[in-house]
């Protein structure tokens, strides 16, 4: 399963890559507001931090004004992903850009006939918005595994990207429901590693090894 993290704060991301296991990033208007900084350079910065697919969205609504923006998006690196919203328009363009080459997110997904559509267009990747759907007292998980079931059947190839997630207990019922990858917001990301039990049982062998006095890089080897 792919992890990729929800943010487009670079100093957040520069920290978290250096773990190794940051497989691409997802941006919308909202983050690149919450940035402060301008849309293109950060994209730019992003997709030369981070290899994987790098999400940026589009802001237009009709398709011919989306597809000048997404073509102007996927011109600043190879990693870029054009990100399209699941309307009829999102979808012309998106299917545009899969007759390209070019890599697509269709995003703000609520519904398995939504995510019907998007395959159909061609999408490399499909939003499903877990969290905002749970928010509401909708099961988000439930309409993962609907997806996974639905595209399995028709053999398409889209992936699908557990979105708007809040907790890691969403990522693993994501994971459970066959999600091809999750796009976390930094916190979540860090709170993966994170179990009680783990740093009870460090604690201990630590202290026992300290006990024996002795050094693993002093020994004769
Ligand atoms: O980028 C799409 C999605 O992950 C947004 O999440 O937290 O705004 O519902 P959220």
């Amino acid at each position: 399963m792919q992890l990729f993290i929800d943010t487009a704060d670079i100093a957040v991301l520069k920290a978290l890559a250096e773990t190794g296991l940051v497989d691409g990033v997802t941006t919308n208007p909202s983050l690149i507001a919450k940035s402060g900084r301008q849309f293109i350079p950060t994209i730019a910065e992003i997709c030369e931090l981070i290899p994987g697919p790098i999400s940026a969205e589009v802001a237009a609504i009709d398709a011919p004004t989306m597809i000048k923006e997404g073509e102007k998006l996927a011109g600043i690196a190879s990693n870029v992903v054009v990100k399209l919203p699941l309307t009829f328009e999102g979808l012309k363009a998106c299917a545009h850009f899969a007759s390209q080459g070019i890599m697509t997110n269709v995003t703000l997904c609520f519904s398995v006939t939504q995510a019907l559509l998007a395959a159909k267009a061609g999408a490399t990747y499909v939003s499903p918005f877990v969290g905002r759907l749970e928010d509401q007292g909708a099961d988000g998980i439930e309409l993962l595994a609907e997806i996974r079931a639905v595209y399995d059947t028709y053999g398409y190839e889209t992936e699908i990207l557990a979105a708007s997630i809040r907790t890691p207990a969403q990522v693993k019922a994501a994971a459970l429901a066959g999600a091809d990858c999750a796009t976390l917001p930094p916190g979540v990301f860090r709170d993966l590693v994170k179990h009680p039990l783990t740093d009870k049982g460090l604690e201990q062998f630590l202290s026992d090894w300290k006990g024996t006095g002795q050094s693993i890089l002093g020994e004769l080897g």
